[in-house]
């Protein structure tokens, strides 16, 4: 069931990130003026408030995160076992145990590119503001030990940093297992115990200044010595926005 709705909302997502929400192609484009004036009722097609509710629907928006709204979508591959992150699908622990690689792809108001967009500010400054962002990708495990005892959370699984947009795969495909330059935290696989159910694993891009971060003292609790506690402290310490997350389960063959 979790898996079933899990892909079902991501592929509708995937299909709607690149033209229209599924079963409204024209709609949005045949409306008249007056109507664009007016809240939206198929507002809650967004792009945005589906990664959302998403997050909600699974606590990672109050386990891991504070609310917020996604204005990117993380798109993030497992190279060697083609494997997809698509909020919350489970994946074989064998097949997330090397890098990922990843792209992730502006939101804001990408279903309407009329009205509403020139609303917004002069393009020009929206570029040179995009120009000047960094980014930092993040894993991090809300349940370990488990879901239900979550006394080393959360655990610091990867942080790459110094990311630029729009980005292309920064990794050489050929090579994924390579560090590279911005990672202050190496990647350590996913690796649940055996009977500690599913885990959550949380990919989170972060906006902000990554000239100086440094990594977390420890894995465990992201250094700060409490359950609980970890990318949500770490970013606040550093400055840095959530603007993106995605997430899959992993669960130990042995149950
Ligand atoms: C990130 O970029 C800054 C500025 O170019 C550099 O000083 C820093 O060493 C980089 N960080 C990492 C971890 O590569």
């Amino acid at each position: 069931m979790r898996l079933t709705t899990s892909i079902g909302i991501a592929l509708a997502l995937l299909d709607s990130a690149a033209s229209l929400p599924v079963g409204e192609e024209q709609r949005p484009l045949s409306l008249p003026d007056e109507a664009l004036e007016r809240p939206m009722p198929y507002a809650h097609y967004s792009v945005q408030s589906t990664i959302r509710d998403v997050l909600v629907e699974h606590d990672i928006i109050d386990d891991v995160l504070d609310d917020f709204e996604p204005s990117y979508y993380l798109d993030i591959n497992y190279p060697k076992s083609h494997e997809t992150v698509l909020l919350g699908n489970d994946l074989p622990v064998d097949a997330v145990s090397s890098r990922p690689v990843f792209t992730f792809h502006s939101i804001d108001n990408s279903f309407y590119p009329t009205r509403r967009r020139s609303k917004k500010s002069d393009p020009c400054t929206t570029r040179t503001e995009r120009k000047k962002s960094t980014f930092t990708l993040i894993l991090t495990d809300p349940d370990a030990k488990s879901r239900d005892n979550p006394k080393m959370s959360e655990m610091c699984h990867w942080i790459l940093t110094n990311l630029t947009t729009p980005i292309e795969l920064p990794y050489d495909l050929q090579e994924p297992l390579k560090a590279k330059p911005g990672e202050i935290e190496e990647y350590l696989p996913p690796g649940p115990p055996p009977k500690t159910g599913a885990h959550r694993y949380v990919f989170v891009l972060l906006e902000g200044d990554t000239a100086n971060l440094n990594p977390p003292a420890e894995r465990p609790h992201w250094g700060y010595g409490k359950p609980r506690h970890g990318v949500r402290d770490w970013a606040k310490e550093n400055g840095l926005t959530v603007v993106g997350a995605n997430f899959f389960f992993a669960q130990n063959e042995k149950q």
